[in-house]
Parts: structure tokens; C-alpha cells; sequence
């Protein structure tokens, strides 16, 4: 063990410090605002990990050897892997018998996979210059998976990013990451739905494919809340051409089936501003996001739109850019 985390319980009495105003950026401490401990839906537990303090035994990855991580770096930029890479993999529970991943390794490959497709790209996709936004003290990215998106951030050190995710496995491979790279990532374990920070802790908050994922509205005005006043909030995410891209990739009837619910979900959500919460058995995860119902329920957050257009990235169908960014300045 080499150090102890910072693990707050629902339970624990909340610290007094609290306070509604912006914490001084020094100041290390992300916990829960006043009356928020109440309503935790996704994580009971809030497990700060960082690259520096990360507790060698808290997570199974975190132990994982250097070998492994170049095993898995190449299974998920799709590269040919040997035999004995594979008994690694199938050691560590990251493929079965049948070379197929297991639940577990199918997030790892995908989380690596971004990884590996997001090194080079410039910050916030070449979107917004980074300049503008000042002071730049403190980043949030939303649903960071590994922290594939914050790294491209991590050579500034006057710059500190924190990333918040309800999958504990993917923190933890971040964090094994971040160390590897000796990159200072704070990552904390809660659901979008409840940011555990302090209203207007934040001067650019990120979210990158991972809004599709969540109770739209309720996770934007999350994210606004611990946004300060003249703070960006980047947003990129997947629109009804990615849904109609993945329907038309057929692959199971069950598969089908599930797009299809999510692509219903997301008209209904495109017309009504109403969805279910993520995650209930009906829903199953997601709906597509549309750039008029973002942009809607932004500017109802007090929001000014500072652009909103196709991705600069990602695949096309029909012509159309499946993926979308906006991007919007808090009043
Ligand atoms: C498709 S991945 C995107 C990861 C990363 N942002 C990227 O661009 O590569 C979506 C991520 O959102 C996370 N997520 C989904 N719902 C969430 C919620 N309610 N709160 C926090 N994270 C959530 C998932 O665990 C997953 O890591």
C-alpha cells in the first residue's frame, strides 16, 4: 500500500467546509455540496483516485503489471496478438476460453481503443482554443471513461483535471494509466446525475460521448452548476445519424431490437425534452442526443451557445457527421 484514498460514504457526517462559493483552486478538496448526500442514485461511495495517490490494492487494475498494459494498449489498437499475450489477457480476466473479451475486457479495449484514437487530436477536438478560457485552473471532464480526453490536457501543470465516472473500472485504469505517464488526474467515482463539487468549482467542463448515456437534462444541470459564471462547457455527442448508422450495421435481431429502442427513446426525447433515467431495465442506456434539445435545455440553464456544429470527427452517414459538438459559455 502506498497511500491512503479519500473515501467519503454517503454516511460520513459532510465536512463543514462545504461552502456554496468557488473553492480557492489550491484547495484539493472536491467533495459533496450541502444536501447532496441524500441523492447519490448511481455510487454510495466516492473513491478519489490520483495519479500520485492511487492505493496499490483498492482496485485489481491498479496492480496490473507494465507488460499487461502494453498487451492491452495493442488489443485495443486492433493490432494482431500473440499466443502468450493472450494467456496474459485470459489471466487477468480479459479474455475467456473463446478469445472473446469478457465484460471486463471489452471496456478495457474500448477505453484503450479511445485512447489510442484520441493521442495527437488537439483539445477539445480543435473546437475552442484553450487560450480563451481564463483563468484555466481546474477541468472537469464528465463521464471521462479512462481519461482518454483529460490526458490531452495533462501538460500543463498549472492545470488540474478531474474526471468523474460511475464505472469504477475504468477510473481505476486510468489511474494506472496516469501513473504510468506520471500525469496528475484526480478521478472520482460518482454519477454524472450528482456531482459531488461545489457549485462553480469549475472552468471548463468536458463531456465527450457519454451525455447519450445519462438523464440529459438532468446531468447538463449538473454540469452548469459546478461551472463558473463565464466557464465553457464542451459537449460533444453521438446525434440520430450515429443510431441509423448502428441500426444499418445489423447484427442480431436482439442488437436491432435494442437500437431501435434507443433511437425511439431519442425522438421521443428530441421532441418531448422527456426521457427515462438511464439505466432503468425499459431504457437500457441511451438515446441519441439532438443539437436543438441540447441547445434548448442549455439556454435554459442560463447558457449562451457559442457554437454548435457537426464533429470534426468521427464517422458519416448519408453524408451526415454522426457525431456533434456544442459548445456554451455560462452567463
Ligand atoms: C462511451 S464512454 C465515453 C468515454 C470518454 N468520455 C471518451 O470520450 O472516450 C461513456 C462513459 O460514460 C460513463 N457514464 C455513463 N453514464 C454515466 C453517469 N450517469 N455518470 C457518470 N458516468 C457515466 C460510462 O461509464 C463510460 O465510461
Amino acid at each position: 500500500m502506498l497511500f491512503t484514498p479519500t473515501v467519503h460514504t454517503t454516511d460520513s457526517a459532510m465536512p463543514p467546509s462545504l461552502a456554496n462559493s468557488r473553492p480557492p483552486a489550491s484547495s484539493r478538496s472536491y467533495l459533496p455540496h450541502p444536501g447532496q448526500a441524500a441523492f447519490l442514485p448511481f455510487s454510495k461511495t466516492l473513491v478519489r483516485f490520483d495519479a500520485a495517490n492511487a492505493i496499490e490494492s483498492l482496485h485489481p487494475v491498479l496492480t496490473w503489471p507494465k507488460e499487461l498494459l502494453q498487451v492491452v494498449t495493442e488489443w485495443g489498437a486492433d493490432k494482431p496478438i500473440s499466443e502468450s499475450a493472450k494467456q496474459m489477457l485470459a489471466e487477468f480476466d480479459l479474455m475467456n476460453a473463446a478469445s472473446r473479451p469478457t465484460p471486463l475486457g471489452h471496456k478495457v479495449r474500448y477505453h484503450v481503443a479511445e485512447k489510442h484514437w484520441q493521442t495527437g487530436r488537439p483539445a477539445l477536438d480543435g473546437h475552442f482554443p484553450l487560450e480563451k478560457i481564463q483563468p484555466l485552473e481546474r477541468v472537469l471532464d464528465v463521464g471521462c471513461g479512462a481519461g482518454q480526453t483529460l490526458r490531452l490536457l495533462g501538460t500543463k501543470p498549472q492545470v488540474e483535471l478531474v474526471g468523474v465516472d460511475c464505472d469504477l473500472d475504468s477510473l481505476a485504469l486510468g489511474a494506472r494509466f496516469a501513473r504510468e505517464e506520471n500525469l496528475s488526474v484526480t478521478f472520482v467515482e460518482a454519477s454524472a446525475h450528482a456531482l459531488p463539487f461545489a457549485p462553480e468549482t469549475f472552468d471548463l467542463v468536458m463531456t465527450r460521448v457519454a451525455i447519450n448515456f445519462m438523464h440529459q437534462r438532468t446531468a447538463f444541470a449538473e454540469m452548469v452548476r459546478v461551472l463558473r459564471p463565464g466557464g465553457i462547457l464542451f459537449c460533444r455527442f453521438e446525434r440520430i445519424w450515429h443510431d441509423a448508422f448502428s441500426l444499418a450495421e445489423f447484427q442480431s435481431p436482439w442488437r436491432f431490437a435494442c437500437k431501435f429502442r434507443d433511437l425511439a427513446f431519442g425522438v421521443i426525447h428530441s421532441y418531448t425534452g422527456w426521457q427515462p433515467t438511464p439505466g432503468t431495465t425499459l431504457h437500457g442506456g441511451r438515446a441519441f442526443a439532438s443539437a436543438s434539445r441540447v441547445r434548448k435545455i442549455l439556454t435554459r440553464q442560463h447558457c449562451e451557445i457559442v457554437d454548435s456544429v457537426p464533429s470534426k470527427f468521427g464517422p458519416i452517414f448519408w453524408g451526415n457527421r454522426t457525431q456533434y459538438v456544442i459548445l456554451a459559455k455560462k452567463m
